[in-house]
């Protein structure tokens, strides 16, 4: 019996390295176009893959460059090939064993369009050398945020207690928005979700009891984004009589 069991295990395994080395094809896979909040971060999802074996990190360079011009580097690991213009400002938040080259890129200004395209080389190997020209993204700019919104009952009842919930869409999910509300901030529980193409939705809920004294009254839920951009929904709440 155990002798069977670690046959059927050394299958499995023979079976796994066949599928990973005869299956795979170059290719990489980025979303196409997203929205980027000025001053903000934007993360980019891309995954790729190679066909062959499995190689050593330190065999594969990942490079992301403007579509227009190849040369135009915006992220490296050799820093010193970046274009002044994104020193310091991309990250490579993918991690390159997992075939992972999910970018972030910092402080968006309002001329980081793009569209920016992601290469995987192999040097070394001028054959196997492969530009994803094709796998780019093109990114919106937003000068401003969205407004978060602030979904609750229409009328309260005095002395039951009610859920509120703040919610906003973002593209910086390193550096989530941060929801506060205009009051019993510590009783708040925040969630932050991926929807889908690298668009997150952060939400914040609360429960609060009110009485009669908040009858229209404002609760204010503001949003605040990595980069210090903020936004701010207030509602006026009604809260019925027992
Ligand atoms: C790629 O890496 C990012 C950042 O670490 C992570 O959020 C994402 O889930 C990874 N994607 C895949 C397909 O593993």
């Amino acid at each position: 019996m155990k002798k069977q069991a670690r046959f059927l295990f050394c299958w499995l395994c023979l079976q796994v390295i066949f599928a990973s080395v005869f299956s795979e094809d170059w290719g990489a896979a980025v979303v196409p176009s997203m929205n980027a909040l000025v001053t903000s971060c934007v993360v980019v999802p891309c995954t790729f893959k190679y066909p062959g074996t499995e190689l050593p990190d330190s065999r594969i360079r990942e490079i992301w460059h403007e579509k227009a011009d190849w040369k135009k580097i915006i992220y490296q690991e050799d820093k010193t090939e970046i274009v002044d213009s994104f020193k310091g400002r991309t990250k490579l938040l993918g991690r390159l064993g997992n075939k992972n080259c999910t970018l972030e890129i910092d402080e968006i200004k309002d001329y980081d369009n793009g569209p920016f395209c992601f290469r995987a080389e192999i040097p070394g190997q001028d054959k196997s050398k492969f530009s994803f020209v094709e796998n780019c993204v093109s990114l919106s700019m937003m000068p401003d945020p969205d407004d978060p919104t602030l979904d609750h009952k229409e009328v309260l009842e005095d002395g039951v207690p009610t859920t509120f919930k703040c919610f906003v869409v973002h593209t910086c999910p390193s550096h989530p928005p941060t929801l506060t509300w205009s009051r019993a901030n510590k009783d708040a529980t925040t969630k932050n979700r991926h929807l889908s193409n690298g668009v997150w939705e952060i939400e914040s809920l609360l429960t609060l009891t009110p009485t009669e004294q908040d009858d229209h009254t404002q609760l204010n839920c503001t949003a605040s984004f990595h980069g210090g951009k903020k936004s701010l929904t207030s509602n006026r709440i009604y809260v019925k009589r027992k």
